[in-house]
């Protein structure tokens, strides 16, 4: 049918990446300052290792996932036809969010969960015509290009710049992984994810996927080894 499988080898030169996280699993070679008595040493190779990562990536009826996840950024579009609203496991898995929230006393609501090509289209041209195309583009995704399309993608509460530093969003970004959801555009991150930092902008990978991502300090481009850019 119309399954269209493609694999390839990526590599990652993650050493000398500038773009890389913080916490790569890339190995120093900076050497103790503290006194060794083995001054007879061999000069130490630089651990310079190119740690090569294979993903797979499969691109079924228009939509691509890397590794079995679903990837939407300014790269990799959806189909105008995705059209499912949100997933079932995201939404339990936000309720589920809430409820361990709100027993914090932090309400947790969605502001904005799944939006259609359609109505990704309208929003992207009123910001667009407010502020112009390049400074839309570093907050709004165009038509085909939101994560929000994908029924994957929640806006808690405000979604606003006034909610940065509040509890609730200082909630969310303790616990959001605990129920498999990423911060998907973090601070110190906007160049690799292509969109300015958004505190409330969650998104469903799944437990395992988010605990791992946040142990490596990585945001999704970073951990599947792509960019964010339109051709
Ligand atoms: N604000 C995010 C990038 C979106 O429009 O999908
Ligand atoms: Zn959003």
């Amino acid at each position: 049918m119309k399954r269209l499988i493609i694999v390839f080898l990526s590599a990652l030169l993650l050493t000398l990446s500038s773009g890389c996280s913080k916490n790569s699993n890339t190995k120093s070679s900076v050497k103790s300052a503290e006194p060794t008595s083995d001054s007879s040493s061999s000069v130490e190779q630089p651990a310079v290792k190119a740690l090569a990562k294979v993903h797979s990536t499969e691109v079924i009826d228009g939509v691509t996932y890397i590794d079995g996840i679903l990837i939407v950024n300014k790269t990799y579009s959806l189909p105008k036809s995705y059209n499912y609203g949100l997933t079932d496991e995201t939404l339990e898995a936000f309720n589920n969010m809430a409820k361990a929230a709100a027993k914090d006393n932090i309400p947790l609501v969605i502001a904005s969960g799944f939006r259609s090509y359609k109505e990704q289209e309208k929003l992207y041209k009123e910001y667009s015509a407010e502020n112009g195309q390049k400074e839309a583009d570093t907050y709004s995704a165009r038509a085909g290009y939101s994560e929000h399309q994908s029924g994957l993608a929640i806006d808690v509460n405000g979604a606003d710049f006034s909610m940065v530093g509040q509890k609730d969003m200082k909630w969310l970004e303790k616990h959001c992984t605990d129920y498999g959801f990423i911060i998907r555009f973090p601070k110190g991150k906007e160049s690799i994810t292509g969109y300015s930092y958004e505190p409330w902008h969650i998104r469903y990978v799944g437990k395992k996927t988010a605990k791992e991502m946040k142990k490596q300090g990585v945001c999704l481009e970073e951990y599947l080894g792509v960019d964010s850019e339109y051709k």
